[in-house]
């Protein structure tokens, strides 16, 4: 089944579809897209749920009276169609207030500001549904090192986490947080710039249960690294509480690709992943799957629904492909030869001491080394060829 139905737990950011095509080098090519439009195209594309920061919902420095009419034609929206809010985020990054950033900015009066917007955010989402906070600190970084102490910041970003999760203690949210990595891009440098920097991070939290990662498929490439091997130890950690799906082409600016538009092999490997890693081979992700792309600065309004639509087919497609994959006799054949099920069992025997490894002349003195020379292969090769030829349509 290629055509998404709400049961697919797809989402978008209201700032993806809304994109207006600004970059450093131009301003808009289309015109702002209102958010109760955006609800119905979403709703009748067959999306389950819209994501949003405050700022895109109600713009930065509303009366209370504005933002309210904006919260109100959006839960309207949500009611005549029946998309619902997983999640919602701060931008603490577009406003000049923000210019060294908000949770970790030198000046204290930001900090304080910043928090301050988070809390008023984390209320309306709760109001609103959301099962999680997420927070990309886009501006918490540096350009000059000597201009920022990386040490101080990260404890005034703990110190800000920490107060989240409080507050959500204290209120009783059903609500957990999920900080999204990028390394670079609006900074030079951005604090947590991994996924593995952030899993380091979030265990010097005060709540670490309460906080996971939003792995985004375009920064981990941005950094060189491999997306689906990330998401494997976010997994490992129990930490995947959210994601966000696109396109990136190598090491180079922030694309927001649609999803598939750049490395289709580790969104294959992802897919598979999400939906067949799980134990007994089905899911191992039950969370949204969540679209975090931009439509392109060349597109007009009919473009921005074709490649919504296309994130969504990409992901069907992709979904139809591993399906395929991990049913195919020549497959299971493969993987057997590669022992990639061998790798489950401990390589130690129950109970087995350092005193019993060196007791067993068989893992070493009558271990035969040797045999491995251009003999026993993995057959890896095979196993990735059967792949791309899964990933293509040819089996
Ligand atoms: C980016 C990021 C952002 C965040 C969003 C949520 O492209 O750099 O993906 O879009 O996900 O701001 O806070
Ligand atoms: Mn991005
Ligand atoms: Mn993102
Ligand atoms: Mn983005």
């Amino acid at each position: 089944m290629t055509t998404p139905t709400p049961a697919d737990r797809f989402s978008f950011g209201l700032w993806t579809i809304g994109y207006s095509g600004s970059d450093p080098f131009g301003g808009p090519t289309r015109a702002p897209l209102d958010v109760v439009h955006a609800v119905e195209k979403l709703a009748e594309l067959g999306a389950w749920g819209l994501t949003f920061h405050d700022d895109d919902l109600f713009a930065f420095g509303s009366t209370d009276a504005e933002r309210q009419k904006q919260i109100d034609r959006l839960k309207g929206a949500l009611d005549a169609t029946g998309l619902v809010v997983p999640m919602v985020t701060t931008n603490l990054f577009s406003a000049p207030v923000f210019k060294d950033g908000g949770f970790t900015s030198n000046d204290r009066g930001v900090r304080r500001f910043a928090l301050r917007k988070a809390l008023r955010q984390l209320d309306l989402g709760a109001e609103l549904g959301a099962k999680t906070f997420v927070m990309w600190g886009g501006r918490e970084g540096a350009e000059y090192d000597s201009a920022k102490d990386v040490r101080q910041a990260l404890e005034r970003y703990r110190e800000a986490v920490n107060l989240l999760g409080d507050h959500v203690v204290e209120r009783g949210y059903d609500i957990r947080f999920a900080i999204e990595p990028k390394p670079n891009e609006p900074r030079g440098d951005i604090l947590l710039p991994t996924v593995g920097h952030a899993l380091a991070f979030i265990e010097t939290l005060e709540r670490p249960e309460l906080v996971g990662l939003n792995p985004e498929v375009g920064h981990e490439q941005m950094a060189g690294l491999n997306f689906a091997a990330g998401i494997a130890q976010a997994l490992y950690h129990g930490k995947l509480f959210h994601i966000d799906l696109n396109g990136q082409r190598g090491i180079k600016y922030d694309q927001d690709l649609v999803f598939g538009h750049g490395d289709l092999h580790n969104a294959f490997a992802l897919v598979d992943l999400l939906e067949h890693g799980g134990p007994g081979g089905g899911p191992a992700y039950d969370g949204p799957r969540h679209f975090d792309y931009k439509p392109s600065r060349t597109e007009d309004e009919r473009g921005v629904w074709e490649s919504a639509a296309a994130n969504m087919r990409t992901y069907l497609l992709l979904k139809e492909r591993t399906d395929a994959f991990r049913a195919d006799p020549e497959v299971q054949e493969a993987l057997a030869e590669a022992r990639v099920a061998e790798l489950a069992e401990p390589t130690l025997a129950p109970g087995e001491t350092a005193a019993g490894l060196l007791a067993d002349r068989s893992a070493f003195e009558d271990f035969d080394a040797d045999s491995y020379f251009n003999a026993r292969g993995f057959g890896f090769v095979r196993l990735q060829q059967l792949a791309t030829e899964h990933l293509m349509a040819a089996r």
